[in-house]
């Protein structure tokens, strides 16, 4: 498993816990690699997982495919996806699964009026509302077929499973 955008990597730990075989997480804060290093650590879990501190685009050349890549509401933290999308999809051997802001007027409109505040306050955390129906067909057309769709209120999962 890759997955990009890992957070404090609980996902990377309840798939290695499930039995995978390897995982890889990154994540663009060192605070947050740190925490989760030392949560696989405590769960005897560090010997199959590997942690890298870093944008995953500029890192690329050193993520290695895996059967599972995942962006868990990651997408939504990059001004501009196209790159970090096909990257993360070339890299995905079976399946693909990403977790956006929901495409739904109401919480586009949330996501708008929540990204002018955070700009008004000169806040550092920039999220962003890109066009998720866009981005569902760029998955597609890289030869990905739609599997399972699950929604929150404000959040929706995709997985995908590579036909090609
Ligand atoms: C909303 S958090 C989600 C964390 C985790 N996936 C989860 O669901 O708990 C988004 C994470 O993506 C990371 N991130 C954003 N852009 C990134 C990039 N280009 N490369 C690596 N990590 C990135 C952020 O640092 C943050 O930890």
């Amino acid at each position: 498993m890759l997955e990009i955008g890992c957070g404090t990597g609980e996902l990377q730990r309840r798939v290695l816990a499930a039995g995978a075989g390897s995982a890889v997480g990154i994540d663009v804060a060192a605070g947050m690699i740190e925490r989760a290093r030392t949560a696989a650590d405590r769960e005897g879990l560090l010997e199959r997982a590997t942690f890298l501190v870093g944008d995953a685009v500029e890192r690329a050349a050193e993520l290695q495919p895996a059967a599972l890549v995942v962006l868990d509401k990651v997408l939504c933290c990059y001004p501009e996806i196209d790159h970090l999308l096909a990257m993360s999809l070339q890299r995905a051997q079976r399946l693909y699964s990403v977790v956006v802001p929901r495409p739904h007027w109401l919480v586009a409109a949330v996501w708008k009026v929540a990204i002018a505040v955070f700009r008004l306050l000169g806040s550092t955390f920039h999220p962003f509302y890109h066009d998720w129906h866009r981005t569902a067909a760029s998955i597609s057309a890289a030869g990905f077929r739609r599997i399972f769709a699950a929604h929150t209120l404000a959040w929706e999962a995709w997985i995908y499973r590579r036909s090609n």
